[in-house]
């Protein structure tokens, strides 16, 4: 029912984890695919594979998502290459581990550009390109449980996905008119290369089996990318400035 073909989708840290999930999932619905890598260029290379196998339009760009300079040279090359853009997903995140009483303004600084300003600059730069989208362009972003719980060791990353939320909310508000949704999917926890170095790991994840609504079956990758391919598609158009939560249940369990 889902049908993306012809459509244009950037997905930011797509190298690895929920970000490679969502783009594989956008180009299974028939979208072409702007891969974006910081560090991790061969793990991108082979996600570019799986999306070149399913017959889809994909290239693979470094771009450090919290340099604007980045930013403008990554727009650039998909108005060049594709001439188009409809879907931003703004997953790549960053911020590490660490307690509220060992933040520095440089960890604060450099979390809040990779998780909040990087999605106010993405949009800033593409708006004309989603702009020019033949239906509604969609711009949805990652957040976590952080964003309204508290999370041992998280604050500093937690408090970035608090700001990113209000931040889609007021995107929402001044793009609606311009032809461009803005919404958020708050993910429960997911096995992924970060999430392995969470503090309390284990308990975190043991705290999942007794939290989840949807009996043994807990969130994957997948099932976070399926809520973005939602949120990508027109089956959303009238869903804006939305955070959507896909945690088993786990933030409304006691
Ligand atoms: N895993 C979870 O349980 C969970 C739960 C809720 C929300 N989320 C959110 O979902 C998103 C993805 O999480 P994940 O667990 O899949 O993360 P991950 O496995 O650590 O992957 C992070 C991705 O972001 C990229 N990245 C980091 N900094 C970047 C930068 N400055 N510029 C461009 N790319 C950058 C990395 O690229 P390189 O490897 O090339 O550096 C990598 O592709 C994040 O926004 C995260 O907060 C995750």
């Amino acid at each position: 029912m889902i049908d993306l073909t012809g459509y244009v989708a950037l997905v930011t840290g797509s190298s690895r984890g929920i970000g490679a999930a969502c783009a594989v999932r956008l180009a299974e619905a028939g979208a072409d695919i702007i891969l974006n890598y910081c560090t991790s260029r061969s793990a991108a290379d082979q996600v570019a594979e799986q999306i070149q196998a399913l017959g889809r339009r994909v290239a693979v760009v470094k771009a450090d998502v919290s340099e604007r300079d980045d930013i403008e040279s990554l727009i650039d090359f998909i108005e060049e290459r594709f001439g188009r853009l409809d879907i931003i997903v703004s997953n790549a995140a960053s911020g590490g581990f660490r307690s509220m009483m060992s933040i520095t303004p440089q960890n604060f600084v450099g979390t809040m550009k990779t998780n909040v300003l990087a999605l106010i600059q993405l949009v800033q730069v593409a708006s004309k390109l989603l702009e020019k989208s033949p239906g509604r362009a969609k711009v949805i972003g990652l957040s976590s449980h952080g964003a309204a719980m508290a999370v041992p060791m998280y604050g500093s990353v937690g408090g970035s996905k608090a700001a990113l939320e209000s931040f889609a909310r007021h995107l929402a508000l001044e793009l609606g008119d311009r032809g461009i949704n803005v919404n958020i999917v708050r993910a429960g926890l997911v096995a992924t290369d970060s999430t392995s170095k969470l503090p309390y790991a284990d308990m975190m994840f043991e705290g999942r089996k007794w939290r989840s609504m949807t009996g043994d079956r807990f969130v994957e990758k997948e099932d976070v990318a399926n809520a973005v391919l939602f949120l990508a598609s027109p089956l959303s158009d009238m869903v804006q400035g939305e955070t959507l939560t896909v945690d088993c249940g786990a933030q409304v369990h006691v």
